[in-house]
């Protein structure tokens, strides 16, 4: 053990010779029963003492005691039953008229055009299961073009702002949609360093917003922090429902009130196929005139790891329940009129949101004090430690919602999930890029197109560009006639 030094710090941090820890924080730390984390204090030299009483000091003790209390206190505690969201219930596709779908997709680009659509990108995640360490979005899952799950996001939305500007006859520069990036202390300089260097991949870097979400410290089953370090109190992420607080915090809903925005399409990174600020969906929304949405897909196999969403009780409000939290005999059951699933409409992580509506969820969850806890191994000072990670979802605000809607869409078009590493059963890289090539493939060869391959047809495909086509439209003048050899991208 080392000596223990004769210095402390004084309420600025400038060293002072006093051998104890600072004793108001001390008391403070007491009052919530987490003074081990000072336990270490003797072997600590200035330096480390330092940044312990800095690390402390960031914390809002009390909130995060409400947190840790009230979260714990409800586990076990009994919930109402959940019930099955039924098919009628859910605007499906089968159900969708050509008309409709014509009509939601104007709709979409007039509010695209209006600029009253922004879009909110959750990317605080940390890709642990991916096996990397950039953030996801950096992520190049092996198409033919090489581009990041952040470019095809980025050429998303520029192709969405012209087919807006050419619907409604206003000029390209006039149509701007604006991208929040929700990051994390783990993701935010790697995620804003990937943008700079490329360029924010066409878009303006005004249109682009980056935002970081909270951390809250790791605990063990009784409560206590665990130390990372003996001077740093090991955290992590608060969930993608931080985005509510962070939103609030970093005063991005005042942003977004003065650019006149009013529809928020909120998604996760991780979706190869993810349609940002779909028209169709957005029109949709308007139409319904609901305070959120989600799109859904109907769940492949009981245990997909995808979150369902359910009704909690009869007639209750419609909330998500989490794979990792819906019971197996559930996730299994089936309706034995359908032969389908009980629990089928999956969460893709797609929602839209009224500004109004985040205004109010961001008061209103920030005071629900109960978080998710999921067991994790947490690195800490004597090792990895089983602990708890506490967590808000993005979901979470759906039970708040005074009107709701649910927006089937078909998984081959809209969901191609990037979460494990190549080599995983499921939800790869290779998995996603497949998914990608298929779908653009069909888009290619209903517009006229033909397709020689080297390596049979199931392991390879063409890539259209976002550029050039969102959603498999205005694929004719470019494919009519022509031959590609596959693997290729196709762009202007
Ligand atoms: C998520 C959904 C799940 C859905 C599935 C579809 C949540 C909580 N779960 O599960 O219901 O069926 O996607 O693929 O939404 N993120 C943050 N901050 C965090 C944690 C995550 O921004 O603290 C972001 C991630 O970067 C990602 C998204 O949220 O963009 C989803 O997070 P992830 O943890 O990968 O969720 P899944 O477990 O895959």
């Amino acid at each position: 053990m080392r000596e223990p030094s004769s210095v402390g710090f004084e309420a600025n941090g400038v060293v002072s010779p006093t051998p104890i820890p600072p004793q108001p924080l001390l008391e403070r730390l007491k009052d919530y029963g987490q003074e081990d984390a000072f336990a270490l204090w003797d072997e600590l030299t200035p330096d480390e003492r330092h940044s312990l009483v800095k690390d402390i000091e960031s914390l809002d003790l009390s909130r995060i005691d409400r947190i840790i209390r009230c979260s714990l206190r409800s586990q076990g505690l009994p919930t109402a039953a959940i019930e099955p969201v039924p098919e009628s219930s859910v605007s499906t596709v089968e159900d969708r008229t050509q008309e409709e779908r014509e009509r939601w997709w104007k709709m979409g680009l007039k509010a695209i055009s209006d600029c009253k659509v922004a879009v909110l990108l959750l990317s605080g995640g940390q890709g642990t299961r991916l096996g990397s360490a950039d953030p996801k979005g950096c992520f190049n899952i092996g198409l033919p073009s090489g581009k990041s799950l952040f470019q095809l996001q980025a050429e998303k939305i520029l192709c969405v702002q012209r087919l807006a500007a050419q619907a409604n006859e206003s000029s390209a520069s006039s149509v701007q949609i604006h991208w929040y990036i929700m990051t994390s202390p783990f993701t935010d300089e790697a995620t804003r360093k990937f943008f700079e260097s490329h360029k924010y991949f066409g878009l303006e870097a005004e249109q682009v917003t980056f935002f970081q979400q909270g951390t809250i410290p790791c605990v063990s089953k009784d409560g206590r922090f665990i130390m990372e370090t003996p001077y740093r109190v090991a955290k992590s992420p608060d969930g993608n429902g931080g985005v509510y607080s962070a939103l609030k915090y970093s005063k991005l809903l005042e942003d977004m009130a003065s650019k006149g925005i009013k529809y928020i399409d909120c998604y996760g990174v991780d979706n190869a196929l993810v349609r940002v600020a779909d028209p169709t969906f957005i029109g949709y929304f308007i139409d319904k005139g609901v305070a959120a949405a989600a799109k859904v897909v109907r769940k492949a196999y009981p245990q997909e790891k995808v979150g369902v969403f359910v009704r909690r009780g009869k007639g209750g409000p419609l909330t998500v329940v989490e794979y990792s939290e819906l019971d197996p005999s559930l996730a299994s059951a089936v309706n034995q009129a359908t032969g389908r699933l009980r629990f089928c409409w999956s969460n893709v992580c797609l929602h839209m949101f009224t500004l109004d509506f985040l205004n109010q969820v961001a008061n209103g969850l920030e005071k629900d004090s109960v978080y998710h806890l999921a067991e994790k191994k947490i690195p800490s000072i004597h090792g990895y430690t089983t602990g708890l990670k506490l967590e808000q979802f993005i979901f979470d605000a759906f039970p708040y919602a005074p009107t709701t809607a649910l927006f089937e869409v078909l998984r081959e078009e809209e969901f191609a999930p990037v979460k494990n590493a190549n080599g995983s059963n499921y939800d790869t890289p290779d998995s996603a890029k497949l998914l990608v090539l298929r779908l653009h493939t069909r888009w290619v060869v209903a517009a006229g197109g033909f397709l020689t391959h080297s390596v049979p047809l199931y392991a390879t495909g063409v890539e259209v560009s976002p550029l050039c086509s969102y959603a498999g439209e205005n694929l004719e003048p470019i494919c009519r006639g022509r031959t590609f050899h596959a693997p290729c991208e196709i762009t202007f």
